[in-house]
């Protein structure tokens, strides 16, 4: 993976986000202009993952939230969803341990209920090999879709207030229901491959994120191209609302 130490030494280190959430798009494309199956794609963007969750630890980020797969993902041809849906459960067996060694709690987010048993068998596993680690929670999102999320969380919240006066209801009181419940919401949100869209993705977390595009496709996103996301956010004046003080 390439660096640069003066980019990093321009990264103002008191200014790294808490928690980064990633469109990886480009896969497809990817392939394409090497006249390759999209598939190929998928695997070599796959297979950068475990060295950006380790940047990403080593610069300080405590919360990595990568988008997998879309609950719109489901319209493309059946083999692109099945070679997608094998290469997750590869994943899971194959660098879950590693990472697990590395400090990762790992925590899937999105409707599971309609992947196969082995795959539900196997996200519970890593979650509880992995649930007392500290250094970075890596969350993915599979069949994860940012208005099921909203849905799910007011249907839970119903589920356990059956009396409570509608009139009433907060943020707030919702927010344990989502599926980041306990995860902060996103402080920088990076989508590579070109596109300048949030397809769905955390609506309600990214309520305040950073916003960083890039033309890099996923398979050719690295620890250089994380620094330099790095080093634009830290220079963002986040004002929530209010005006600049200084
Ligand atoms: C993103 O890459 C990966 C998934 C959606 C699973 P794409 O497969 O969308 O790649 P492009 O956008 O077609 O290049
Ligand atoms: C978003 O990418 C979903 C994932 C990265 C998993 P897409 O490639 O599916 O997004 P659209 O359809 O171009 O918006
Ligand atoms: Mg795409």
């Amino acid at each position: 993976m390439s660096t640069n130490s003066s980019l990093v030494s321009q990264i103002n280190k008191s200014r790294i986000p808490e928690h980064i959430a990633i469109i990886m798009d480009g896969n497809g494309r990817w392939a394409q202009k090497r006249h390759m199956p999209r598939t190929v794609g998928h695997a070599k963007g796959a297979a950068g993952v475990k060295a950006l969750v380790e940047c990403c630890a080593k610069r300080g980020v405590k919360y990595l939230t990568l988008f997998a797969f879309s609950t719109e993902n489901w319209q493309r041809p059946e083999d692109e969803v099945s070679t997608l849906m094998g290469m997750f459960v590869q994943y899971l067996e194959r660098e879950m341990p590693s990472l697990a060694a590395s400090g990762v709690r790992l925590k899937v987010i999105g409707d599971i209920s309609v992947f196969g048993p082995e795959l539900q068998a196997r996200i519970r596993a890593a979650e509880e090999l992995t649930a007392s680690n500290s250094e970075i929670t890596l969350v993915v999102a599979a069949n994860y879709g940012g208005q099921w999320d909203i849905v799910q969380s007011f249907k839970n919240w119903y589920a356990t207030h059956p009396t409570a006066n509608l009139n009433e209801l907060t943020a707030k009181q919702l927010e344990p229901y989502l599926s980041t419940a306990g995860i902060p919401d996103v402080d920088l949100l990076i989508r590579t491959g070109g596109e300048q869209r949030v397809s769905n993705f955390l609506l309600w977390q990214l309520a305040y994120a950073e916003l960083y595009f890039t033309d890099v496709l996923w398979p050719e996103f690295d620890q250089l191209q994380l620094d330099l996301a790095l080093r634009w956010y830290s220079s963002r004046d986040r004002r929530f609302g209010k005006i600049k003080t200084c």
